[in-house]
């Protein structure tokens, strides 16, 4: 069986309203059920889920898609773990389904990574990874870790490696490619080498940490190359991914041996920056691990600077973040090592809410002796608070506010309600901005209306190929002739397994969603349908009059303006008659 024909088969099999049910209450109303949406800070129901179209949307924040969309958004699984666990749900074999491999021509970069790792590895536990051995030893870095996270040792020569890689007959171009090799030289030497790994768990780089006496820069890492990308780094991302599927919370790290610290006691759902900047990347592969976010960066200055920052960018995407603030010289390494697991553990229990965070640091070095620095304190706290969607909270803060400082409780409440007010005033402000990205023109309601159409009754999709529509904009109409191909090649659509069809199909997948949120009609006569394609072709004779008006205007030689004219009246009469 075919991929496409297996992932039909299960879509009919399963009841997306039976898979979403067992995960978030569901009522029913009318045709649809409703859900409080789990993809955004939803308060009433505004995911609806059709068990007639097997699909979800969500009127709110537009997620859109298929048992198998959710699943993976919700579980955060990959689409062959959603596979796998929807075949064993209803007793199909889904042995013979194959992820298309993109990347096969970096199998070769894939291949080298894998050899140095058991290359290193080997290194470290031969006669001449003693004096490595003994360093980790004493950072309480025992046999097991290093096997668990496959730390290895480069030797202390300037081409070992490369010479034996170039003997398995892989090629010095790749060697430097990959940043394995530099010129005929290894690039690490007499380091204890951290593999790195991508998310789907292949090593695509190495962290090399020096050990004894050496004085030169503490870690050395891969640089840029076609695999690996330092920014999009995020060390244990592979393991944290399954861990926060079940602990529902992922903790941020700064560097690894923090990260391998910490599994030492059993706390695995936890990632590594590899420093104290994230990227946009890396914000968006942790936004797909967990709504709950620990920030345990070190206790240091620097640290306690990053926190405040990562932690609003984390704030901004409506995700939950929690800072724990380390004693001051410590990182979670040291500190786990000092103070212990069930010291460690209380911490993470105890991990103060961002926004009580933010007020903690805004009160740091203020002279409270000074009635201004007190007072622009105090608005400041006020202005943060009049943020936080949380009425008990928000109390809670201005009474503790007007006690602290001794100040009516009434005239901390005024200063809040104003603000409070303001944003308000501002967030239907956003409400109108998505409004205005929906509002649509007539042509292009009506050529989305003529697709939706074509996704729920059969026989449109050949009106639609009879009428050799020409259609403008070019996502509507590459998505009429995906329609049109899918249809001639399975013989029936349903709206949900054309959107699984198109999900390698991104930006498709957005015009398709987008359609789907608009609540266009289901059904439709041949009459109506032809009142649609009137509105499409006139839409299409007013572009191509549009061009040549332009045309017009730039031509300077008079015979050629007069053809040009010719052409814009043909084209008005013919938009007469039709009209
Ligand atoms: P740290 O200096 O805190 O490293 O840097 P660490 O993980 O605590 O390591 P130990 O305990 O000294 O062995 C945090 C992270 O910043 C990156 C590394 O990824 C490190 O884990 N870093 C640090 C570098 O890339 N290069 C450096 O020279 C230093
Ligand atoms: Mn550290």
């Amino acid at each position: 069986m075919d991929n496409q024909s297996l992932i039909r088969e299960i879509r009919e099999k399963v009841d997306i309203v039976d898979i979403i049910g067992e995960r978030i209450p569901l009522e029913k109303k009318g045709k649809n059920y409703w859900a409080v949406c789990p993809f955004h800070d939803d308060t009433s129901p505004s995911l609806s889920i059709s068990r007639e179209k097997q699909i979800y949307t969500c009127f709110s924040c537009h997620a859109t898609g298929t048992v198998y969309t959710f699943l993976m958004d919700y579980e955060n699984m990959t689409f062959p773990e959603v596979i796998n666990y929807l075949g064993e749900r209803i007793g199909i074999e889904t042995k013979s389904f194959k992820m298309k491999k993109k990347d096969s021509k970096y199998d070769k970069y894939y291949e080298i990574y894998d050899f140095c790792v058991k290359y290193y590895q080997n290194n470290l536990s031969t006669e001449v990874g003693v004096e490595a051995r003994n360093y980790l030893q004493e950072r309480g870095i025992t046999e097991e870790i290093i096997k668990e996270f496959q730390i290895g040792l480069s030797l202390n020569s300037s081409d070992d490696l490369t010479k034996l890689l170039t003997l398995k007959k892989y090629d010095l171009t790749d060697l430097n490619t990959i940043g394995i090799s530099n010129y005929g030289h290894d690039i690490y030497s007499n380091r204890i080498m951290f593999p790195l790994h991508d998310p789907s768990g292949k090593v695509v780089g190495f962290s090399g940490r020096i050990y004894g006496h050496d004085k030169s820069s503490k870690y050395v890492n891969t640089k840029e190359t076609p695999i690996f990308t330092k920014g999009e780094c995020l060390y244990h991302y592979h393991i944290a991914k399954e861990e926060a599927r079940i602990s529902k919370k992922v903790i941020i790290m700064e560097g690894f041996m923090d990260v391998i610290r910490a599994s030492t006691i059993g706390v695995k759902n936890t990632i590594a920056l590899m420093g104290t900047a994230l990227t946009n990347e890396q914000l968006r592969l942790i936004k797909r691990l967990s709504n709950h976010i620990i920030l345990c960066l070190d206790g240091d200055q620097p640290g306690k600077n990053a926190a405040y920052k990562i932690g609003e960018l984390f704030l901004k995407e409506n995700i939950e973040v929690k800072v724990i603030t380390l004693p001051n010289n410590d990182d979670p390494d040291s500190f786990i090592l000092k103070e212990g697991k069930d010291s460690f553990l209380s911490y993470i229990e105890n991990a103060v809410n961002y926004n009580d965070y933010k007020i903690k640091v805004l009160g740091e070095n203020i002279n409270f002796n000074s009635a201004e620095e007190t007072s622009n304190y105090i608005n400041r706290v006020i202005e943060e608070i009049s943020t936080i969607d949380d009425s008990i909270r928000t109390e809670i803060i201005l009474k503790k506010l007007a006690k602290d400082f001794n100040i009516e409780y009434n005239t901390v409440e005024k200063k809040f309600l104003n603000l409070r007010q303001n944003s308000q005033k501002q967030a239907p402000q956003q409400e109108l901005k998505k409004v205005s990205i929906s509002q649509k023109d007539k042509y292009r309601k009506a050529i989305e209306q003529v697709i939706y159409f074509m996704l729920t009754n059969d026989w449109v999709i050949s009106e639609v190929s009879k009428e050799r529509l020409l259609i403008s904009d070019e996502d509507v109409r590459i998505l009429v002739k995906e329609i049109i191909y899918y249809y001639q090649k399975y013989g029936s659509i349903t709206i949900a397994d054309f959107m699984t069809y198109l999900s390698d199909k991104k930006e498709l997948l957005v015009s398709l969603n987008s359609i789907i949120n608009e609540a266009y009609m289901d059904q439709v006569n041949k009459e109506t349908l032809y009142l649609y394609f009137k509105v499409i072709k006139e839409d299409t004779i007013k572009r191509q009059i549009k061009v040549l008006e332009r045309k017009l205007k730039e031509e300077l030689d008079p015979k050629k303006q007069a053809i040009i004219g010719n052409e814009i009246r043909a084209l008005r009469i013919g938009d007469n008659i039709n009209g």
